[in-house]
C-alpha cells in the first residue's frame, strides 16, 4: 500500500500572531500546486485562531502542540480538545519529548490525551523516541515499544487509522545531530513491527510515521527515502518559509 507522505511543522513556542501570518502567507505561496504530500502546521496556542482563518481554503492543515483531556471545567492552562475542534484544527502533536521532558508527560497522560483528541475527531501525532543514555544503554527498542504501547493502550483499529507515529530520538531534536537514514529506518521498520502485532486489518501498513530530529531540507531526502519514512516533523526549519517548502519539496531535489 502507497502511504501518503505527510510533513509537518511544529514552531514549538515561537511565533507571535503576526509572524505566524507571514510565515502562513509566505507557505501558501511556496507550497502552491503541491499535492502530492500532505502538511501541516503547529503554531503556538494564540495563533491557531488566526492562522485558521488564513489557511482557509489551503490545504495546509491546522495541528495543535498538545491539548488536555477533559472537555471543560476547571483545568486552570489547559486547552480541550473541544476548543481546537472549533478553530479547525485537523491534528493534535501529543507526548512530545519535550512535554515529556519538561512537564512531567507520562505513557499514561499521552494515552489518556490521544483518547481524547481521537473522541473529537481530531487525528494525532503521537510522539516517541529514546535518549541519549537509553540509546547507548542498549535500550532504543525496549523504551519504543514501552511507548507505542502505552500510549495506544485501550485504542481499537478503528481509532489507530487516525494516529501517525513520529519517531523523534530526543538526542537528535534541535541538536543538528539527525539521525542516519539507516538508523531512522531501523526505529520505523521496529515501530512498523509492533503495530503489525498489535493490530490487523493492514493498519501497520498504512500507519505512516514520521521521522523527526534536526531534518532540514539537506538530509530530508536521504531520510524519505528510507521504506518505513512516510514523512517529517520538523522543528528549527519549520520556522522559516523557504527551508520548510524545500522539506516538503523533497521530490524535487
Ligand atoms: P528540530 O525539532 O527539527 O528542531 O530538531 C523537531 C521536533 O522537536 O519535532
Amino acid at each position: 500500500m502507497k502511504r501518503l507522505p505527510f510533513i509537518a511543522g511544529n514552531w514549538k513556542m515561537n511565533k507571535t500572531v503576526e509572524e505566524s501570518l507571514d510565515l502562513v502567507r509566505g507557505l501558501k505561496v511556496s507550497l502552491q500546486g503541491i499535492e502530492d504530500v500532505e502538511v501541516a502546521i503547529a503554531p503556538p496556542f494564540t495563533a491557531l485562531y488566526p492562522v485558521s482563518q488564513e489557511l482557509k481554503g489551503s490545504s495546509i492543515h491546522l495541528a495543535s502542540q498538545n491539548l488536555f483531556w477533559e472537555e471543560k471545567g476547571a483545568f486552570t492552562g489547559e486547552i480541550s480538545p473541544m476548543m481546537l475542534k472549533e478553530i479547525h484544527c485537523q491534528y493534535a502533536i501529543i507526548g512530545h519529548s519535550e512535554r515529556r521532558q519538561y512537564f512531567g508527560e507520562t505513557d499514561e497522560t499521552v494515552n489518556r490525551r490521544i483518547k481524547a483528541a481521537l473522541r473529537y475527531d481530531l487525528k494525532v501525532i503521537f510522539c516517541i523516541g529514546e535518549t541519549l543514555n537509553e540509546r547507548e544503554e542498549g535500550k532504543t527498542f525496549s523504551v519504543i515499544e514501552r511507548q507505542v504501547e502505552g500510549g495506544l493502550k485501550g485504542l481499537g483499529e478503528k481509532e489507530a487509522r487516525d494516529i501517525v507515529i513520529a519517531y523523534e530520538p530526543v538526542w537528535a531534536i534541535g541538536t543538528g545531530k539527525t539521525a542516519t537514514p539507516q538508523q531512522a529506518q531501523e526505529a520505523h521498520r521496529f515501530i512498523r513491527q509492533k503495530i503489525e502485532r498489535l493490530y490487523s486489518g493492514g493498519i501497520s501498513e498504512g500507519i505512516r510515521i514520521q521521522y523527526g530530529g534536526s531534518v532540514t531540507p539537506e538530509n530530508s531526502k536521504g531520510l524519505m527515502n528510507q521504506e518505513d519514512i512516510d514523512g517529517a516533523l520538523v522543528g528549527g526549519a519549520s520556522l522559516n518559509a523557504e527551508s520548510f517548502s524545500r522539506i516538503v519539496r523533497f521530490k524535487e531535489i
